[in-house]
């Protein structure tokens, strides 16, 4: 049949955790300026094997070297690929990934710790060997439609694969007509990831991507709460339903679990105004693949 024929083919699990495939960091840097609350960085690495093939919105897993507390290897943790199909180098021999250091104190001690996975991975240098495992994930994927409208909600890190699926649409796939329109939620401007790559989509694209920023701790509701990435969506309820209604809109959002309720209860509103039942729309919308959650 031509339509499966057609059908990208998706790699999964090439590589488990038993026999993990070691690529090595090629290049580190800071996502985030001086004084920003935390640190996110954006890792390239190398894989030596041609086959691990990876698709905009695809993760990998990490294996962190050393054992658990119970002295058994310690368990790969999932990082979604920030980078396109082609790798940041441009060949598909890198995978690229952004990740937040997990800081935290420990209640009992007192004392200032850092998740095992995010610390040794914000520590890494160029040169260093990294366990990785996958490529993981089939349903986080681009729509195949060359006229798809996205509607793309990223918290923090979530923006990892809206930038590859950005990159690969407007730079990279010279069929895709749609247009993209991002919210992105962070704390501050000097952590504004990727911001250099936004404003340069938004300079050049500006007639088909479009970001609207929700800096928490900058910026706040007209009700004085923190501007969250659903309070910046509520500003434009109206014209994200009317955009609901076009079988070709498909929404995707990535980063904090937390976020969920809250987008859930203002596209309520917004589908009350319209005299419909959000639960059951949404329903819809998920059963054709039109709206997507990864988060964690
Ligand atoms: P762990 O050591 O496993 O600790 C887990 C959490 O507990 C951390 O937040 C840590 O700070 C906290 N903690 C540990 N010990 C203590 C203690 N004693 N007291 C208090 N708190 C403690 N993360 C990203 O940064 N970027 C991504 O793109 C990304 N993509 C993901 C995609 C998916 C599909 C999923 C499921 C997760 C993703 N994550 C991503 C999260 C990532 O997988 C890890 O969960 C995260 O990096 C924390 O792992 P860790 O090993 O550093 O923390
Ligand atoms: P804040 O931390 O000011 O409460 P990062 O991962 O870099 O910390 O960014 C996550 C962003 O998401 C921050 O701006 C954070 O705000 C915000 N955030 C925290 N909780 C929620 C939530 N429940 N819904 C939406 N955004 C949230």
């Amino acid at each position: 049949m031509v339509a499966s024929a057609q059908k990208r083919e998706v790699v999964v699990n090439l590589y488990r955790p038993n026999a993990p495939l070691i690529g090595q960091c090629l290049e580190t840097y800071s996502l985030v300026e001086e004084g920003a609350p935390g640190l996110t960085k954006h890792i390239v690495l190398d894989l030596p094997d041609p086959n691990f093939r990876y698709l905009e919105g695809q993760s990998v897993g990490i294996i962190p070297p050393g054992v658990d507390a119970q002295g058994k290897p310690h368990k790969p943790r999932l990082y979604s690929i920030a980078s396109t199909r082609y790798g940041d180098d441009g060949e598909g021999r890198t995978v690229s990934l952004s990740v937040k250091r997990a800081e935290y104190v420990d209640k009992e001690t007192g004392q200032p710790g850092v998740g095992v996975c995010s610390g040794f991975l914000t520590d890494l240098r160029a040169g260093d060997e990294v366990m990785i495992t996958g490529p993981a994930g089939k349903t986080f994927l681009l729509p195949e439609d060359p006229n798809a409208n996205l509607i793309l909600v990223a918290t923090g890190t979530g923006i990892a694969p809206f930038r590859a699926f950005i990159k690969h649409l407007l730079e990279e796939d010279p069929n895709y007509q749609g247009r993209i329109w991002l919210f992105f939620g962070v704390p501050t401007t000097s952590s504004l990831l990727y911001r250099g790559d936004l404003e340069a989509w938004k300079a050049e694209h500006g007639d088909r991507f479009r970001v609207d920023y929700a800096i928490s701790r900058e910026q706040q509701t007209p009700d004085g709460k923190k501007m969250y990435v659903q309070n910046r969506m509520a500003e434009y309820g109206a014209e994200l339903w009317e955009m609901l209604q076009q079988p070709n809109t498909y929404v995707y959002i990535c980063g904090l679990k937390g976020m969920e309720d809250g987008i859930n209860s203002v596209m309520a509103a917004v589908a009350e105004q319209a005299g419909q039942d959000w639960n059951k729309f949404q329903r819809e919308l998920k059963k054709a693949s039109r709206w997507n959650e990864e988060t964690y």
